[in-house]
């Protein structure tokens, strides 16, 4: 069996040093760290921990617990904070989804997700031959949805939040005027997309440098910090009416977009009961619809039940056979029958029935593959890869798991004149045309059709995870399509193979999403040898090599109450407790 290198076998020597300062000084704990990245794989804490996609991010998130704030108000501060040093994928110019658990042991999700504009149609991506008319929902101002960060992290501060709301905004408006390091990732991406910035874009934002990013410069956002202000000095109203809701509405005149001062002001976010259903004993607590990855991902975890995967080994020939079969399933069926609940009628109950499970699985055989083609949804009873997933949680035990996103790279690539943030291209997410692959190469149906005021199938599945009543671990990720298969592969490889968090979460990973019929592999995925690629062929299954998948980020409460944190050692992901 080869796991690819694990960031604390690195670092090992590091392990008795740091559990020195573990038993005398019981101050901040920090393994494995990547000095060229200037990065934290596994952080060890007792009073709070924040893991996250950027070393900034997670700094301020930690400062805010350090200043006495729980882990609501690091919530709010963390997810502001990306939004300035994470601006790929961080926002409050699009949405997310998030599962929290609060220190009395209640449990809640919030949907904060983007929606349709009152102005939008089912066929408003179509030509007149009833054609999808390629990048219209990808690009530019009619891509975006109403964004819902801002509502969202103020509906959950003013519910949950301990510290004023105006300390907690304050550290993201420091930072983008101050300024941030770019990472050499960070300046990579940049220079990618200046084309796009231009071509979206009729003024110079903070983004465009004529002279190319590069590792070290400093990104100064003026505008960004304005807008930041007034949602601190008029929380949610700051950003939905006055001057920014202007400059938005102003932004989609000159670009033709359709998002209107009314969608802006009636946008609420909303808090919506888990998904709950037990694996091998634990209780996996996670999003309803409108994601179809908490569905998706109870529907999997159900199907995996009755196999003893550590005995098939990690990565080996049957376990990827099985977790491909599973995966092509259950995708299959978030084609036909997964939308916005609010406005179709998703048969949840029908889709986890037992009885249901176990007669999708009944075509199963560890002799050949089951072709996409011989797979409808079961009978009732290149790519661009940007969203963050962050993990909270404080020494009361409040913990929180979020996935935000502006959809693709930096979203429509629309920056708001004036306003410094990027608007997402969210509307990508409906399914433009039954059968038509989107952005992630996931196709939809009526389910999941556009109309007026409506939310966008998600793939975000924030997940937390409880035994005996007590939390046990949190987890998520971004990774369009393969969000739902990294997190089963990271709760695998915690509950199955009993890793610790980094190895969890660092773990090579693959993906299988019913169409296109192939298994996608990571290319540095050492598990899957020439030999096993060949036995897997000679069965009927078709294997593609990709760029890596998903930028998982968890935290496992240890056995004596420690927190154990994992960062993702694909991206510049950063793990800090104390
Ligand atoms: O909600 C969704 O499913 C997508 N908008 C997520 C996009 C994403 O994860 C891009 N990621 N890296």
């Amino acid at each position: 069996m080869i796991t690819n290198l694990s960031p604390q076998k690195i670092k090992i020597s590091l392990l008795v040093v740091f559990l020195f300062f573990d038993f005398f000084c019981c101050d901040v704990f920090i393994f494995a760290q990547n000095i060229e990245k200037n990065t934290t794989k596994l952080a060890y804490g007792k009073k709070g921990m924040v893991v996250s996609a950027h070393p900034e991010a997670s700094k301020i998130g930690i400062k805010i617990l350090q200043l006495g704030g729980n882990a609501f108000d690091a919530t709010v501060a963390t997810e502001f904070a990306l939004a300035v040093c994470f601006p790929i994928a961080g926002n409050i110019g699009g949405g997310g989804l998030l599962v929290f658990r609060q220190k009395n042991g209640e449990i809640g999700t919030l949907d904060y997700r983007e929606k349709a504009p009152a102005l939008a149609h089912k066929n408003m991506y179509l030509d007149e031959k009833g054609e999808i008319i390629k990048d219209k929902s990808q690009d530019g101002a009619l891509a975006v949805g109403v964004p819902g960060t801002v509502a969202g992290m103020y509906a959950l501060h003013q519910q949950f939040g301990k510290l004023e709301w105006k300390k907690i905004v304050q550290p993201a408006i420091d930072l983008a005027k101050n300024g941030l390091i770019v990472t050499e990732k960070e300046a990579n991406k940049f220079n990618e997309n200046q084309d796009a910035f231009k071509k979206f874009n009729i003024h110079i934002s903070a983004f465009i440098n004529d002279k190319k990013w590069k590792k070290g410069d400093i990104l100064i956002q003026p505008a960004l910090a304005f807008t930041l202000e007034k949602i601190r000095d008029n929380g949610k109203k700051g950003f939905y009416e006055g001057e920014i809701a202007a400059l938005i509405v102003e932004e989609m005149k000159k670009q033709k977009g359709i998002i209107t001062f009314d969608d802006l002001k009636n946008y609420t976010p909303t808090f919506r009961r888990p998904l709950l259903s037990k694996y091998r004993g634990k209780t996996i607590i996670t999003m309803p619809p409108p994601s179809a990855g908490g569905l998706l991902l109870t529907q999997m975890l159900q199907m995996l039940q009755p196999f003893d995967l550590k005995n098939l080994g990690f990565q080996s020939e049957k376990y990827i056979q099985l977790l491909t079969e599973v995966e092509r399933r259950a995708y299959a069926d978030r084609a036909k029958y997964l939308g916005d609940s609010d406005f179709f009628p998703v048969p949840i109950d029908q889709l986890l029935h037992p009885k249901y499970i176990r007669e999708r699985m009944k075509s199963f055989s560890f002799e050949k593959a089951t072709p996409s083609k011989d797979i409808q949804e079961g009978k009732l009873l290149p790519i661009s890869e940007e969203t963050t997933h962050y993990c909270v949680i404080d020494e009361d035990g409040n913990a929180i798991s979020a996935t935000t996103t502006l959809n693709g790279a930096y979203g429509s690539k629309v920056v708001v004149t004036g306003a410094g943030f990027f608007l997402n291209n969210e509307m990508d997410d409906f399914s433009g045309k039954p059968n038509a692959p989107n952005l992630y190469g996931l196709i939809g149906s009526e389910a999941n059709s556009i109309a007026p005021n409506k939310k966008m199938l998600s793939s975000m599945t924030p997940v937390i995870v409880e035994e005996k009543g007590k939390i046990s671990f949190l987890v998520g990720t971004p990774g369009g399509s393969t969000i739902t298969t990294s997190v089963l592969q990271t709760i695998i490889n915690v509950i199955d193979f009993e890793m610790n968090m980094a190895d969890a979460v660092a773990s090579p990973r693959f993906h299988h999403q019913y169409l296109p019929d192939e298994i996608q592999y990571e290319e540095t995925n050492l598990n899957f040898t020439e030999k096993l690629v060949k036995n897997l062929e000679k069965k009927g299954y078709f294997l593609k090599k990709r760029i890596p998948i998903g930028r998982v980020q968890g935290i496992k409460i240890m056995p004596d109450g420690r927190y154990e944190g994992g960062a993702d050692t694909r991206g510049d992901d950063t793990a800090i407790g104390f």
